[in-house]
């Protein structure tokens, strides 16, 4: 069997006047004459490839020019160095073979955002989604590199639960044999549980929301990054948390530059980000909005276009602590030296892209996690299973809950989430 080369490895000096085999799909064809120059893509690269008739044979060369954009090929060729090519060199042609035909491929030039995402199945093969999904796998590989070497085990919680973590008015519900379950918005409180034997664990895993917001950072269905440690306090999860994002920031530009070039993307900035970030009070972030002239008081939660005016003007990610004790879920701590505000912390991204992580101390005292529920008006029979933690052998502990598609469209500077994932869930999409 021929060794078949990818595409990017051949695009070097040493492969010039070399013989090589290749394979993928055309990505453009154009004839001239007794010549049709076919610019192959495979998941690497794309090559500009030159098909000469006397060299092929008239059959082979007819049924070259027949068929369309995204057949499948093998082409056998020498390399040659060629700056006009889009990639700097070029391959004649010696054989070839179409493996499986493509004509009249929808998606061309022209079309609409829409379009495309009706078929996002076909547009994956797109150079931009392609960029965007390595990104994609590298934040992904780096999530778990930093999990396993930072002595977090991974775990998995349900994805079919009793009830909510983050407020019941984003719950998903779903017939379950005459009962009702929800989607998971959260694998918190499962981790939670795990603590109590691995002390340090991680998930990544989809939640669900039921948003109904239509933003350019929400989907109903998104893949979480969650940890939870015991005998952590909230600095303490803020400090692996920075890690993280450092770990995965230098991966990526490590492994995807060229794909963060294709995407246009502003590598600098990236390069500039270090640690430790900014960590910044709630009560100081509302005077930071309202000096930016964001119409912010002590109290209000930050909306969609809020988090974007005030990260327009941020030079790195910033921690921001101490929210408003009614602004968040019931689980977070309160201060015990002010009460009025909780030991959390969200981790806004710069540049306009806003909240990517949420975290903070869970409440750890029975009497203290009762209280807040009765407050919230949840009732505690549905969470029996939470509040016996709190009975045998609680221990302080912090967690929080990476936005994987967040911090995807961040990183690779797009302009909405749905670029972020092959198959976005929105409110309005769920095909295909
Ligand atoms: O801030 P959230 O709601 O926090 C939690 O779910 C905690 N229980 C996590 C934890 O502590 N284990 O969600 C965490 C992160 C957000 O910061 C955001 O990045 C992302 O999840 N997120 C969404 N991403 C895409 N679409 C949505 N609808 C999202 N909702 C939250
Ligand atoms: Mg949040």
């Amino acid at each position: 069997m021929e060794e078949y080369r990818s595409i990017e490895s051949i695009l070097n000096d040493e492969f010039v006047g070399k013989e090589v085999y290749i394979r993928g799909w055309i990505y453009r064809k154009r004839r001239t004459g007794k010549l049709i120059f076919v610019v192959l893509r495979d998941s690497t690269d794309i090559i500009q490839t030159v098909v000469e008739k006397s060299v092929v044979g008239s059959e082979k060369f007819k049924a070259l020019d027949k068929v369309g954009v995204e057949s499948s090929m093998w082409i056998r060729g020498t390399v040659r160095k060629e700056d006009r090519a889009p990639t700097g060199y070029e391959i004649h042609v010696d054989d070839f073979g179409i493996v499986g035909p493509s004509y009249n491929f929808p998606i061309n030039k022209d079309k609409s955002d829409e379009f495309l995402l009706d078929n996002r199945h076909l547009w994956v093969r797109s150079r931009e989604m392609n960029a965007i999904l390595k990104i994609r796998s590298t934040v992904f590989e780096s999530i778990h590199k930093f999990f396993r070497e930072n002595g977090y085990y991974e775990t998995h919680g349900p994805m079919f639960v009793t009830g909510a973590v983050e407020g019941g008015s984003t719950l998903f519900e779903v017939p379950y044999f005459g009962k009702k379950a929800y989607l998971t918005q959260s694998s918190q409180f499962y981790l939670e549980t795990l603590i109590f034997s691995l002390e340090k664990v991680y998930t990544v895993a989809p939640s669900f929301r039921a948003e109904k917001s239509r933003t350019r950072r929400h989907l109903t269905e998104y893949w979480h990054a969650e940890a939870e440690a015991a005998w952590y306090h909230n600095e303490d999860m803020i400090r692996d948390e920075e890690e993280m994002v450092v770990t995965i920031i230098q991966n990526v530009l490590d492994k995807r530059k060229k794909e963060l070039k294709l995407l246009n993307r502003d590598i600098k900035f990236l390069e500039s980000i270090d640690k430790p970030f900014e960590i910044m009070k709630y009560e100081k972030l509302v005077e930071f909005a309202r000096e930016h002239g964001v119409d912010m008081n002590y109290g209000d939660d930050l909306g969609a276009d809020e988090e974007t005016m005030i990260t327009k003007n941020f030079n790195g990610p910033v921690f921001i602590t101490h929210y408003p004790i009614e602004i968040k879920p019931f689980y977070h701590r309160p201060d015990p030296n002010n009460p009025k505000v909780v030991l959390c912390h969200d981790m806004l991204a710069p540049e306009g892209y806003g909240e990517v992580i949420g975290g903070g101390e869970r409440i750890y005292e029975l009497d203290v996690l009762l209280k807040r529920m009765e407050e919230e008006g949840l009732n505690p029979e549905n969470y029996y299973w939470y509040l016996d933690l709190r009975k045998y052998g609680s221990v302080p502990h912090s967690g929080f809950g990476l936005g994987v598609d967040r911090l995807i469209w961040w990183l690779a500077g797009l302009d909405h989430i749905k670029y972020a994932i092959p198959y976005p869930r929105t409110i309005r999409r769920l095909k295909p």
